[in-house]
């Protein structure tokens, strides 16, 4: 399999991370779930090792992900999901060369349809009686 990570490499994952959340705090629906994050600089060095390893690269923080829960938490939504997509997308067009960009956000849309599945079996929220 291609190692897009190593490709693009770390510092470059990192920038264009960086880049995007700048943007997303200036967003008019994102900035709302994400006032919750207060910690910008971990939330960085966690989202740019999670891109690092989902591309490809070798683990080299020790941090459990809970990706599911946190997104039911921030209040999760389809909605919410496209302009996050949408904003990924430019952002990493602007960046980077597409033959990186493309398998990038191929990644990104994958993980988003799991979310969107996720959300829309209810899994987010634990379970509870239908109809009530
Ligand atoms: C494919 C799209 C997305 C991906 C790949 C993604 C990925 C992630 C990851 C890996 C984390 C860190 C989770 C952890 O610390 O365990 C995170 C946190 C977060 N995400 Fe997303 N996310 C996506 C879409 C969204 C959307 C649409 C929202 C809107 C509600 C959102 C809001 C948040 C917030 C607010 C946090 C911080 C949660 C906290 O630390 O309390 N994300 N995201």
């Amino acid at each position: 399999m291609r190692d897009i990570a190593h490709e693009i490499g770390r510092e470059r994952i990192a920038a264009v991370v960086a880049t995007f959340y700048a943007s997303v705090r200036e967003h008019p629906t994102l900035s709302v779930p994400f006032q919750r994050v207060h910690d910008w600089p971990e939330h960085l060095a966690v989202l740019t090792h999670f891109w690092w390893v989902s591309l490809g690269g070798e683990r080299y923080l020790d941090y459990s992900y809970q990706v599911p829960a946190k997104h039911a938490e921030a209040g999760f939504t389809p909605d919410l999901l496209q302009d996050w997509l949408m904003l990924f997308q430019t952002t990493l067009t602007q960046h980077l060369p597409p033959d990186q960009a493309i398998p990038w956000i191929e990644r990104a849309r994958k993980i988003g349809t799991s979310l969107k599945m996720l959300h829309e079996l209810g899994h987010m929220h634990g379970p509870k009686p239908i109809g009530h």
